[in-house]
Formats: structure tokens, C-alpha cells, sequence
């Protein structure tokens, strides 16, 4: 039941078929295909919406930057990017590679930089995916404790002085996840600052007070010199 997963932000956004619109301030909507069976990543998460909202605010100058996401899941947030001018790599597990591409490909004659699909598994080798990018972005990629440390592991080799990580997560009171936010944040604390952007800069609309945006950067004296 896909509601579920639209129950924060109290916007309708639903499979009416097989695609589903994402508004854009600048033009016609993006199509998103999403899928009814599969894993987490085959549908668009709350902090996604959110979090490609937010980037149409213009906070955050895109034109031109290099942009990788991870746990791009259907691409929505990456996609977004690029219809702002950026040059993204949207990247996730091998199972995700044919929703992104189909996505990619959905959305093509929007996008004014350019985007591209890779498989990137946390904690593995990400020397293809150097220089370090401008913006890495992530949207609802802490939910399980396994992938802590390796997704930190991704994040240090990924960012250099300049990167900027804007990291979108909804705050969840079930279960083991407030202790799985709470330790990704103590670890993450030990190589990079985090500054929380508050709820007045996201989108009107696509904003909830249990979504939450952090920019992080890499602490500098973190850095070999
Ligand atoms: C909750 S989904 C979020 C998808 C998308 N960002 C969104 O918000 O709609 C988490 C995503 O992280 C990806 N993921 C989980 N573990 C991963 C790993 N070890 N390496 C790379 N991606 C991973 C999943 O495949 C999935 O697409």
C-alpha cells in the first residue's frame, strides 16, 4: 500500500497506473515510474519529494555542478537536479539500475545538464566516481545498522573541502530507528559538521516537521594535508 509511505507530508502521491507526476515550478512535471513489487527503492520516499523540492528553492546553486546521489532508489531527487543544470550520476544497487534508467530516460527532454545511472554499493571502491563531487545528495538512506559504517566509509572517500552532502531523512519513532539515526549522527559528528536547514527554507508545500534536511561538510582538519 503505497499511502504509507505519503502519510507525512499529506500529498497525494500515488501510482495511478505505473508513473507518478512530481510537480516543478519550472515546467512540466516529472514522470516517475515506480514499481508495486520490489524492494525499498522501487517507490519515491517522502524525504525524496522533500528534498528535490527543496533544490527548485535555488538555495543551492546546481548549474554546471558535478552532483552524485546515492540510494538514488527511482532517481527522483538526482533527476531533479539535472533539470537545474547539473551534471548527475544517480547511483544505486545493480536491482535498481533498470528503474533509474527507465526513469532517466522518462524525464530526458528535461534535463538541461546531463544524468547517468551507476551502481555504487556503499563501503566498496568509489574511484570512478572521483574528483570529488559538488553535491552529494541523499534522500532516506538511514534505515537499516548495517549500512552505517559502510555508507560513512562511502561518504569520507567521496567528499573532499568543497562537497556539500545534503542528507534528507524522516525522523522515525518505531523501533529500532531512533537508535539507528541517533548512532549514524554520533558517527558520523567524528569527520564532518552538520548544520540543519531550517523547515522555512524547504519548499511551502513539501515540507513536514518530521522531515528533516542537514548539510554536512567534511571537517577540514579531518583532511591529509
Ligand atoms: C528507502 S530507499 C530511498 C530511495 C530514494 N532515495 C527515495 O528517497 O525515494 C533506500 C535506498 O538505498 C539503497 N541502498 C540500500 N543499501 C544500499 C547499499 N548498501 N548500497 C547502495 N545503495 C543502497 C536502496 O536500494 C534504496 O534505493
Amino acid at each position: 500500500n503505497f499511502q504509507k509511505y505519503t502519510t507525512s507530508l499529506n500529498i497525494p502521491f500515488r501510482i495511478p497506473s505505473k508513473c507518478s507526476n512530481l510537480e516543478r515550478r519550472g515546467g512540466p512535471a516529472l514522470r516517475l515510474e515506480q514499481r508495486v513489487a520490489g524492494g525499498v527503492g522501487c517507490v519515491v520516499w517522502d524525504a525524496a519529494l522533500v528534498l528535490a523540492k527543496f533544490l527548485e528553492t535555488g538555495a543551492c546553486p546546481l548549474a554546471r555542478r558535478h552532483v552524485l546521489e546515492l540510494g538514488a532508489g527511482t532517481g527522483a531527487v538526482g533527476i531533479m537536479a539535472a533539470t537545474l543544470g547539473a551534471n548527475v550520476t544517480v547511483t544505486d544497487l545493480e536491482e535498481l539500475q533498470e528503474l533509474l534508467m527507465v526513469n532517466i530516460e522518462n524525464n530526458k527532454h528535461l534535463v538541461t545538464g546531463s544524468v547517468r545511472a551507476k551502481v555504487l554499493k556503499w563501503g566498496e571502491d568509489v574511484t570512478e566516481f572521483q574528483p570529488p563531487p559538488d553535491y552529494i545528495l541523499m534522500a532516506d538512506c538511514i534505515y537499516y545498522e548495517e549500512s552505517l559504517e559502510p555508507l560513512l566509509k562511502t561518504l569520507k572517500d567521496l567528499t573532499g573541502p568543497d562537497t556539500c552532502v545534503l542528507c534528507c531523512y524522516e525522523q522515525r519513532t518505531m523501533g529500532k530507528n531512533p537508535e539507528i539515526e541517533r548512532k549514524y549522527f554520533e558517527l558520523l559528528q567524528t569527520n564532518f559538521e552538520l548544520e540543519k536547514i531550517p523547515l522555512d527554507k524547504h519548499d511551502e508545500e513539501y515540507r513536514s516537521e518530521d522531515i528533516h534536511i542537514v548539510n554536512i561538510h567534511r571537517k577540514q582538519a579531518n583532511f591529509p594535508s
